[in-house]
Parts: C-alpha cells; sequence; structure tokens
C-alpha cells in the first residue's frame, strides 16, 4: 500500500458510510499506537501534524517516521495530512516535504488568532487549491471560526485559535456561504465549527443540541454534498482517563468533550473526517502517570511511553471501530498523485465548458 490522497480516502468513506478519525502526531510512540490500532481493525489511517508538531518533531524527523509507518504498516493506506496551514507559503512547504493533503485555515489570518474576513479565506484557499490539485496533492478548507457556544471563546491550541470573544455568526458555520465558499475555492474537505473547540476545555457539562450544533451537519450537507466535512475538536475527552490523572496528581478541572455517540450521529450526517489530538494526549499522560506512580524506583522512560503507547492504542481502536472505518484498508486501491491530478484537471475543464 503507500500514501494516499485524502480525496481519495474521504470519497471512499462517503461511498460506503463511514468516518476517518484524522489523529495528530509529534512523536514516534503516538505514530505506533496509531499504526497498532490501525493494523489490528484494518482501518486506513489520517496521521496529520500541526505547526507545533513540526516545531516540537522537526520536520524531517516527522517524515521520516511516518515513512517508517508505511514501510512497517504495507497494507495499511496513509495519508499524510497538515493541519491548519496558516498561509499558502505554510501549505507549499508541507507539500514539498512530502505531506499528501494540506488544510489551509484562512478563517484566521496568518498571525492564527485574528479571525480572517471572508474574501480574503476564499482567495487565500483558492490559492492552494490551485498549487496542489495540480499535483494531485488534496485540500481542507475552514469557514467559520471553532470556539465555544456556551462562552463564545476560541481558545487556543498549538499557537491556533481565534482570540477575543465571537459572535453566534462567527461560531457556526452558515450553509449558504459554504456552498459559495466551495464552488469558488474548490476545496476536497470543508472544517466547520459548530461549537467544538480544540483541547480539554469544550464544553462545563454534558453538551445538548444548544451547545453542540450537530443538526446544522446536516444542512450544510445539503448545500455541499460532493465536499467532505471535517469535525475538528472532535476529542470526548473520557472521564476515565480525567479520572486517572486525578488520582495520580494531576490537576484537570471538570470538564466534557463531544460523545462518541455525537459524533457517529455527525458521520450519517455527511461528517466524513473527525479530528482527535486531545483525547491520545490525555490517555497517554493518564499512563504515564499511572506507570511511574506504581513503580517510583523505575528510572527507564521507555517503562512509562510503553504503557502510553497502549492507552493510546486501545483509545484509536476504539474509534476506529466506532466510526465505522474498521476493516475498509483492504478495500482501497491506491489511485496515483499523477491521476489524481488528471481527476482534477478534467473536472476543472467540465467546470469551465459548463
Ligand atoms: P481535539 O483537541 O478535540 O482533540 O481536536 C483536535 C483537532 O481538531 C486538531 O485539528
Amino acid at each position: 500500500m503507500a500514501f494516499i490522497s485524502l480525496r481519495q480516502l474521504l470519497d471512499h468513506a462517503a461511498e460506503h458510510d463511514y468516518g476517518v478519525p484524522a489523529f495528530n502526531v509529534n512523536n514516534l510512540e503516538q505514530i505506533q499506537a496509531i499504526m497498532e490500532a490501525a493494523q489490528a481493525s484494518r482501518s486506513p489511517v489520517i496521521l496529520q501534524a500541526s505547526a507545533g508538531a513540526r516545531k516540537y518533531a522537526g520536520e524531517a524527523y516527522l517524515r521520516h517516521m511516518v515513512l517508517a509507518a508505511v514501510e512497517t504498516h504495507p497494507d495499511i493506506p496513509v495519508v499524510l495530512h497538515q493541519d491548519h496551514g496558516a498561509s499558502p507559503a505554510v501549505c507549499i512547504q508541507s507539500i514539498r516535504s512530502g505531506f499528501t493533503s494540506v488544510m489551509m485555515d484562512g478563517s484566521l489570518l496568518e498571525d492564527a488568532k485574528s479571525p480572517a474576513p471572508y474574501e480574503y479565506n476564499v482567495e487565500v484557499t483558492r490559492r492552494v487549491v490551485d498549487m496542489a490539485h495540480a499535483i494531485g496533492v488534496s485540500v481542507e478548507g475552514e469557514l467559520g471560526c471553532l470556539g465555544s457556544l456556551e462562552t463564545g471563546e476560541a481558545g487556543e491550541e498549538d499557537g491556533v485559535g481565534a482570540q477575543g470573544t465571537l459572535t453566534h455568526d462567527m461560531l457556526l458555520t452558515d450553509p449558504a456561504q459554504a456552498k459559495d465558499f466551495v464552488s469558488r475555492t474548490g476545496v476536497d474537505a470543508l472544517a466547520i465549527a459548530i461549537g467544538t473547540s480544540h483541547g480539554a476545555y469544550k464544553f462545563t457539562r454534558q453538551p445538548t443540541g444548544d451547545i453542540l450544533a450537530i443538526d446544522r451537519i446536516a444542512a450544510i450537507h445539503a448545500a455541499v454534498p460532493d465536499t467532505h466535512l471535517v469535525m475538528h475538536g472532535s476529542s470526548s475527552v473520557p472521564q476515565e482517563w480525567l479520572a486517572i490523572i486525578r488520582e495520580h496528581g494531576g490537576a484537570i478541572k471538570e470538564t466534557y468533550g463531544v460523545p462518541v455517540e455525537e459524533i457517529r450521529r455527525g458521520i450519517r450526517h455527511g461528517v466524513r473526517k473527525v479530528n482527535i489530538d486531545t483525547d491520545i494526549r490525555l490517555a497517554m499522560t493518564g499512563a504515564m502517570r499511572q506507570a511511574l506512580a506504581k513503580d517510583p524506583g523505575e528510572f527507564d522512560p521507555r517503562k512509562a511511553l510503553i504503557a502510553a503507547r497502549k492507552a493510546a492504542s486501545a483509545l484509536c481502536r476504539l474509534r476506529f471501530e466506532a466510526f465505522g472505518c474498521a476493516g475498509q484498508a483492504s478495500k482501497i486501491r491506491p489511485i496515483s498523485f499523477d491521476r489524481m491530478a488528471e481527476k482534477y484537471r478534467r473536472r476543472e475543464l467540465a467546470q469551465l465548458v459548463a
């Protein structure tokens, strides 16, 4: 198998009604954990790296670890996706580095903090689509700002996130605007704002429809049926991991995530890519705290890291299974990037003459 494009994977997911978790990766143990879970459940994989990940691990380390993952698991199709690119330049750099998909997040200006005007978002996203599609690489855009419908705050994660208080309008993607955005940019996937936010502190109570707008997904999907919807901030923040962290000296306040059942409802309404970072971090931190507390004389970090990897892998497997992704790996026949580029060219020509 090998690397495939996001477009190919999500087309397959749409055809067969499933969703694909997109897990953020920063280090060796996370990549191994995700790949082990994918292998065990025979699932295709999206590994995504943010600017924070590239800063932490370094572009070359990330690239080579992901290459090692593909080599170790030849039966598993892998998408290497860049999460939250702040500018066309960042996206092009990632493509050069071997990413098979990029996110141009033009919902914020290049500082990754200030909400951007709509026309700016259209312009930078369209520029990235033109360049990426020419070589068969997929593009995810974002419309609306991620943030809490409870507080109006965006929350910052890894240096990305709007600052200040946002209005309800900014926090919910408008279906009519989504239609315009997709037709003017040609994005393959669209990240939507429905009340989810990055990080552990998403909701102060179990979310209900007023603060987690799952119903809006159906309206957006109806407006852009051929564009794959992406749910960011989709960690479920497992209460059992919070309890383990607290029992072993951690101090995480009361908080709730997006219930897996709500994500499944989102998938039934057209969500195909489900971004998860925090859950892996919580599971790994909990498992490391537990392992270190259990054996205070241990000085080999591998012992705690093995526990962390096992915990992350179990969590990833649950998500692959819950989203209907398990068992799909062998059904995907990789399409070359040249052929993907050809498909895009033909589609554009057809649109031009229509
Ligand atoms: P979580 O913080 O909910 O895991 O979301 C991650 C994400 O959306 C990355 O883009």
